[in-house]
């Protein structure tokens, strides 16, 4: 779709050195990403609501190489400060993918720093800040060598169809508030190969949502999400899901549109639980819910009917429980987590978080 083997520098004009850094946050994912064909192509749209405090930094350093070796990209590779070989290895094979839409890269000397606001594979989609930050810093790279890119919408579609080659669920996270990801007649304009923005169109008690994730374990997950959407292909329940996961984003929309927290409850939470059924019936099977993630929702159901506070939970692709609520009554959920979820948590570890604006330029 982006191929444009026409962005090569002009060696008798060669730019000067530069750099660009991106921070940019995760997304919780409330009609879930699961299942997916050709290059990460999702079997059923999905949504999410973009987060703000658990982040990726990304500097691209940048400096044009006088002779181009033909063959591979001159990278280095430092996460937190430290060169790292297997992050390395991912990045080039990534950015070497990308070389029929971004051909210049081969013509530059690149350095890439980038960091976490939270422990790496926690649980936490360090893939969706991580791809999300790279693929802003590329396209930034080539407006500012080109001046290609220069209407925002434009920059955002390619900004996020970049990051969803990176890991699927990324591109929702290029937009501030809420992303819709995968074809649906719901949404005009809606893509399988981008994200669109659906932040305009959600009511304002979700743009003042928290999610405290609640961090239950922060191992290295056993099976990774790319081998747990491949286990969707053979998955007998899998159509019967992704007409489910259609019939729910239609509920779920008019929902978020509506301010209607009850419904926007159900779907979510029954969302959360379908994935890890899904989880759980795959061939091999297998669990990463741990016993404190059920500890955890039961007792929130219990303050849920105790209190009627709308306190609801989802999860991705780990143990970690991911608490939604409104802010209006964040005092009382915090005790609540305090005194009662806390203990569930490992180092009792909380990453406090809520819906953001999405990315920035730093
Ligand atoms: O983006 P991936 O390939 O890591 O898949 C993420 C899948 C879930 O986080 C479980 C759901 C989602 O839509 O984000």
């Amino acid at each position: 779709m982006y191929e444009n083997p026409r962005l090569l520098l002009d060696s008798s004009n060669p730019p000067e050195p530069g750099h660009i850094t991106w921070r940019s946050p995760s997304n919780i994912a409330l009609i879930k990403y699961w299942g997916k064909y050709g290059v990460q192509m999702p079997r059923n749209p999905s949504i999410s609501l973009t987060l703000a405090a658990s982040c990726t930094d990304t500097m691209l350093e940048y400096e044009f190489l006088e002779a181009a070796d033909d063959g591979e990209i001159d990278l280095s590779f430092y996460f937190h400060g430290e060169e790292n070989e297997a992050f390395k290895t991912k990045t080039l094979a990534f950015l070497e993918s990308l070389l029929p839409v971004f051909p210049f890269l081969k013509q530059l000397k690149l350095t890439i720093q980038t960091g976490n606001s939270f422990p790496h594979s926690a649980g936490i989609a360090s893939s969706a800040s991580g791809m999300s930050a790279l693929a802003l810093c590329l396209c930034s790279l080539e407006d500012a060598l080109f001046g290609t890119l220069k209407d925002p919408a434009d920059y955002d579609r390619k900004a996020s169809y970049i990051a969803r080659l990176g890991s699927g669920s990324a591109c929702r996270s290029i937009f501030s508030y809420a992303a819709v990801w995968g074809e649906t007649p719901a949404v005009p304009g809606s893509s399988n190969e981008f994200a669109v923005p659906f932040g305009d169109e959600l009511h304002e008690i979700f743009k003042n949502f928290h999610d405290d994730i609640l961090i239950v374990s922060q191992e290295e997950k056993a099976v990774s999400s790319r081998d747990g959407h491949a286990l969707m292909d053979g998955n007998p329940y899998a159509e019967a899901r992704y007409a489910q996961a259609r019939q729910r984003f239609d509920v779920l929309l008019e929902a978020l549109r509506s301010g209607d927290l009850a419904t926007f409850g159900k779907i979510v939470e029954d969302e959360a639980m379908t994935l890890h059924a899904l989880m759980m019936c795959s061939n091999p099977s297998y669990t990463l819910l741990r016993p404190n993630t059920l500890s955890i929702i039961e007792k929130v159901r219990d303050y849920r009917t105790t209190t009627g506070h709308p306190v609801y939970f989802t999860l991705d692709a780990g143990p970690n429980v991911h608490l939604l609520y409104p802010g209006d009554i964040i005092h009382e959920v915090r005790a609540f987590i305090e005194d009662e979820l806390k203990e569930y948590c490992e180092d009792g570890y909380i990453q406090q978080d809520w819906v953001g604006e999405g990315p920035e330029e730093i």
